[in-house]
């Protein structure tokens, strides 16, 4: 069984834009009172070139702005190294009525398509509290 390999050339995908895509987890599961990561990642593409620095937005499902932190989220969000792709950010203290889905979203510029919003498909957020064990 002698597999073939064939140099696909770039030239191939020159119709097709490369994607760039918002990555994130469909599942993130906190503990009650602690804190944690709602990871967002920006894969970009060898093809496309950003232009600008991306601008981020979070969002829960009832379009509350995270990153604007007032209301609920007041004091609760703290944003990693905007300069990487790694837009994550994370939610300290956590709640039981933060429970639910989060949205990554991103306004990006780029030479081909110009400008225009991206969004990852949704983290589920869920909330466990401290589980009790009891002796038979
Ligand atoms: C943020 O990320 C960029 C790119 O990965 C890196 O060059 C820079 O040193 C980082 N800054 C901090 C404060 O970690
Ligand atoms: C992104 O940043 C978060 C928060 O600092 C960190 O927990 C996570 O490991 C980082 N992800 C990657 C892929 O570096
Ligand atoms: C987004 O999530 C939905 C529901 O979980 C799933 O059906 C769909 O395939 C996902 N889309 C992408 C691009 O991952």
């Amino acid at each position: 069984m002698n597999p073939t390999f064939i140099k696909v050339p770039n030239l191939f995908f020159s119709g097709a834009v490369a994607l760039i895509t918002v990555q994130q987890p469909p599942v993130v599961t906190a503990r009650l009172g602690h804190d944690v990561v709602l990871p967002c990642e920006l894969q970009d593409s060898q093809d496309e070139e950003i232009q600008t620095s991306p601008v981020l937005y979070w969002v829960d499902e009832e379009k509350h702005n995270l990153l604007i932190s007032d209301g609920k989220y007041a004091g609760r969000i703290e944003r990693t190294n905007q300069t990487s792709s790694n837009k994550s950010i994370v939610l300290k203290n956590v709640q039981w009525s933060d429970g639910g889905t989060y949205e990554c979203k991103l306004s990006i510029r780029t030479n081909l398509r110009g400008s225009f919003r991206l969004k990852g498909n949704n983290t589920m957020l869920i909330i466990y509290g401290r589980f009790l064990f009891l002796k038979a």
